[in-house]
């Protein structure tokens, strides 16, 4: 009997495709969600051979209402046991803001922002349903200025204000919303930047996937609200 039903969002790479593998156990049912399908109908298969009770593979676009529609409607359909999001999907475009296009700008608020924002709405009556859980991977750029970051450090501010203040609506019903900060990481998310630390002073992309089910897994009396995760060397 599946006792918890995990939605992945970014699951075709980095944080959500190594969160995606650690979760995939018998009793869990997992819908994953990106653009590339190929990439998730390939990470399907990986979660079923780990004894995953079933797992869906479901193409998302955040900057397509239509699409995170659908994506709610195919988790309306799945039954079993408490609702969680991990609301991880995001890029960056890391660069003087100058040099930023006015389409870059939009691009960063809605993929950082408004579609996390849209996915978190469509899903939430579900959450509350099964008195689930949130879990929203942000970034030390949401809290505190990072050089390079205007954009995508202004939309995972909003993330992070938005998550806390509906955090006040919905704790009372048995809902916990836990933000998670990570620092620098070593995943695909660099690739092409104009600037990328240096490997060694990275966190591994493990350190995040075990605090975001460290997060899925806390008992009850208690409520992780933030998780602020550092290389240990600090940010560089
Ligand atoms: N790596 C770091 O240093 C770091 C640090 C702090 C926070 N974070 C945050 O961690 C999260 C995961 O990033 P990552 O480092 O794992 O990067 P990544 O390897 O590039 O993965 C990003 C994921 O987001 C998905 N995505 C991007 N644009 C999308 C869109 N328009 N619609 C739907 N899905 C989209 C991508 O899937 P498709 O391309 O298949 O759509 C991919 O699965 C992001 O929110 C990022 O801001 C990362």
């Amino acid at each position: 009997m599946t006792q918890r039903r995990i939605v992945v969002t970014g699951a075709s790479s980095g944080i959500g495709w190594e969160t995606s593998l650690l979760l995939a156990e018998p009793g869990v049912g997992l819908v994953l969600a990106a653009r590339r399908r190929d990439r998730l109908e390939e990470l399907a298969e990986l979660c079923r051979a780990r004894g995953v009770d079933w797992v869906e593979a479901c193409e998302c676009d955040l900057t397509d209402l239509e699409s995170v529609r659908r994506l709610g409607d195919r988790v309306g359909e799945t039954s079993g046991g408490e609702l969680c999001l991990v609301n991880n999907a995001g890029n960056a475009v890391l660069k003087p803001f100058l040099e930023m296009t006015p389409e870059q700008i939009e691009n960063q608020i809605q993929v950082n922002f408004v579609g996390p924002a849209w996915v978190t709405h469509v899903l939430l009556p579900h959450v509350l349903a099964s008195q689930g859980q949130i879990v929203n991977v942000l970034s030390v750029a949401a809290t505190m200025p990072l050089m390079g970051a205007t954009a995508y450090g202004a939309a995972k501010a909003g993330s992070h204000l938005m998550a806390r203040s509906l955090a006040l609506e919905v704790r009372k019903r048995g809902v916990r919303i836990t933000n998670i900060h990570p620092g620098a990481t070593d995943t695909p998310i660099w690739e092409g930047q104009d600037w990328r630390p240096a490997t060694d002073s990275m966190l591994p992309v493990a350190a995040v996937a075990e605090a975001i089910r460290d997060a899925l897994c806390s008992p009850r009396d208690r409520a992780l609200d933030e998780i602020v995760l550092m290389p240990p060397g600090g940010l560089g």
